[in-house]
């Protein structure tokens, strides 16, 4: 009997449903989880809950514009590939798998310090692209990291700044987290930076963070950053209103306001309510990305109304990428694409500067009169 064509997913949940049925427990589990109970990865998808859009009518828009440019870099779409760490687990071809399919795509990929495949090797591959730095303790490696970075071609350095330790993944504890045979942190020559051997007890990956990662970083440290590197900053992890001050501050060209996914502090903010005290108070210093729980095309134009210029994704791209290499990374990306423009269109927008706060109301009656 001929087998039977799996039908493709329609929607990012749908990757995801695909992912979960082919992956290893263990991977599965790393890559969904959350930090304790999860309330934040909840509050991240229900914040979107919370508003609802206001489509314009006769607005004479026959076809949309989704493109639009971060720091200057055109994009076909306002969404970009947040950092994730540990690629070749999802999926052979790892992080080369994961830039061919941005690229294809017409957006930016973020490569994670704890990727499984080298900056010099994903570079080629890839079209735009920023590095994600997360700062050791030994100043020597972050200086190196910042250095091959730039050297190869990077745009824009994000720094995280919500990882002084791991937060506590109950999954990742109780599973006894560790990477598959072969696959090792590719950045690093050295054993303690590329291995997580330490599992005895539970994660390795909190092992191998409390060992290697700056538990003190502070703002004196970004500055430290901006002295040594000619790439634009990009702290992401910001939630609190002051933060955004400080980071504009000290020399921050954008921000991304994100809780890690819900993988860091439980019962963090959600990110799209915390977005708009984020936006009043950078006052237009610089560019504000968003990331945490975006999975529709609607979500998007919902914080593109709420101030962010751009979002970023983290797991769908990551079930793609399992579910179908390079391929499944650009399918998660178009359908992602397909929806905005869809979307746009339904709402009267004939490009992302029509999406502005007009476009979204809070759940409950309309009042009368002007939108704000
Ligand atoms: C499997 C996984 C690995 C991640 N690894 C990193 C990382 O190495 N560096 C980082 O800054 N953020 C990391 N993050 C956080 C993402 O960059 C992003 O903030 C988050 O995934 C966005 O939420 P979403 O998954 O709901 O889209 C990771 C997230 C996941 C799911």
């Amino acid at each position: 009997m001929a087998e039977e064509a799996v039908p493709l997913p329609l929607n990012l949940a749908e990757y995801e449903a695909a992912a979960r049925a082919m992956l290893p427990r263990m991977a599965f589990d790393y890559i969904a989880s959350g930090a304790h109970d999860e309330v934040t990865v909840r509050a991240n998808r229900a914040a979107f809950a919370q508003w609802r859009l206001l489509p314009r009518m006769l607005a004479g828009v026959a076809a949309v514009d989704t493109t639009t440019t971060v720091l200057g870099q055109p994009v076909a779409l306002p969404v970009l590939l947040a950092p994730t760490a540990f690629h070749r687990q999802a999926h052979p071809e790892g992080e080369l798998a994961t830039a061919r399919g941005a690229k294809a795509a017409g957006t930016i990929f973020t490569l994670s310090t704890v990727a499984t495949s080298a900056i010099e090797e994903v570079a080629p591959q890839a079209g735009p692209w920023w590095f994600q730095l997360y700062v050791y303790q030994d100043r020597a490696i972050t200086r190196d990291l910042v250095q091959r970075a730039e050297a190869a071609g990077a745009a824009a350095l994000v720094v995280t700044v919500d990882v002084p330790k791991l937060g506590r993944r109950e999954a990742d504890e109780r599973n006894h987290f560790t990477l598959p045979p072969g696959v090792v942190a590719a950045n690093f020559a050295q054993a303690g930076q590329q291995t997580l051997s330490d599992t005895s007890a539970g994660s390795g990956l909190t092992a191998y963070i409390g060992a290697q990662f700056d538990p003190a970083l502070s703002w004196d440290d970004l500055a430290w950053l901006a002295g040594i590197t000619k790439l634009p900053i990009i702290p992401k992890g910001i939630l609190a209103p002051d933060d955004a001050r400080l980071a504009f501050q000290n020399g921050a060209r954008a921000i991304v306001v994100s809780n890690h996914g819900g993988r860091q502090l439980d019962s963090a903010v959600a990110t799209l309510d915390a977005l708009p005290a984020v936006v009043e108070a950078a006052q237009g210093q610089g560019e504000i990305y968003l990331d945490g729980g975006i999975r529709r095309g609607t979500d998007v134009l919902m914080a593109l109304a709420l101030g962010a210029r751009a979002v970023l994704i983290g797991r769908p791209y990551v079930w793609g990428l399992a579910v179908g290499g390079a391929a499944g990374v650009q399918r998660v990306l178009s359908l992602l694409h397909e929806e905005i423009a869809l979307d746009m269109l339904l709402c009267g927008c004939a490009n992302v500067g029509a999406i502005d706060r007009a476009l979204v109301v809070p759940v409950g009656p309309l009042r009368a009169g002007p939108t704000p």
